[in-house]
């Protein structure tokens, strides 16, 4: 599939929402991917494609992700909307015809971070929290450091915003953003 048909098909499949989302997330990536030296190609189309199965309701991910044998943790069983990033990582292949290593990385990792991420891997994760059409309270301030501050200070901040607002809302911590937070720390006393 080339891009167009990409495009194409997320917008018949996404709600029209979601899918300006996506197109959002894939301009802002490419900016990013600009700045920090990623490939612009694999940060538009990972920016595209990284909630191309957030249409799914709960039950339909739980089914999805036993159909790509994708372990179902205790954090995930509680919030199934988790799920959609690792079924996005496995269906670009079956549904776009995306089989690069990289972007399916990306995509895994857009919602929760990871422990040791790729510059790829950080520019999705942020460009999901600041694309145009995105609004809460702070963003702003994100958006500025997009322009300002390196990538590891743009996602130690980014980590943390996310931290604070799951707690706030009494929600649960994934264990994964956790991981990705004190990598960043540690990594950079050394
Ligand atoms: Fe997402
Ligand atoms: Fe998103």
């Amino acid at each position: 599939m080339n891009v167009n048909e990409m495009r194409r098909e997320l917008q018949n499949r996404l709600k029209r929402g979601r899918f300006a989302h996506s197109i959002g997330v894939a301009n802002t990536a490419v900016n990013l991917a600009k700045r920090f030296g990623a490939d612009e190609d694999k940060a538009y189309i990972a920016g595209l494609l990284h909630d191309c199965a957030r249409q799914y309701e709960d039950e339909e991910l739980i089914a999805q992700a036993e159909n790509y044998s994708i372990e179902i943790g205790e954090v995930e069983r509680e919030m199934p909307l988790l799920l959609h990033p690792y079924i996005g990582a496995k269906m670009i292949r079956d549904v776009y015809g995306v089989e690069d290593a990289e972007i399916s990385q990306a995509i895994w990792r857009h919602t929760v971070g990871a422990a040791n991420m790729t510059v790829l891997d950080k520019i999705i994760y942020f460009a999901d929290m600041i694309e145009p059409n995105r609004k809460y309270p702070g963003v702003e301030e994100l958006r500025t450091l997009a322009t300002t501050a390196d990538l590891n200070t743009i996602m130690l901040t980014a980590l943390s915003e996310s931290i604070i607002f799951v707690v706030q809302k009494n929600s649960l911590v994934h264990p994964d953003t956790v991981a990705a937070r004190n990598f960043l720390l540690i990594n950079k006393k050394k």
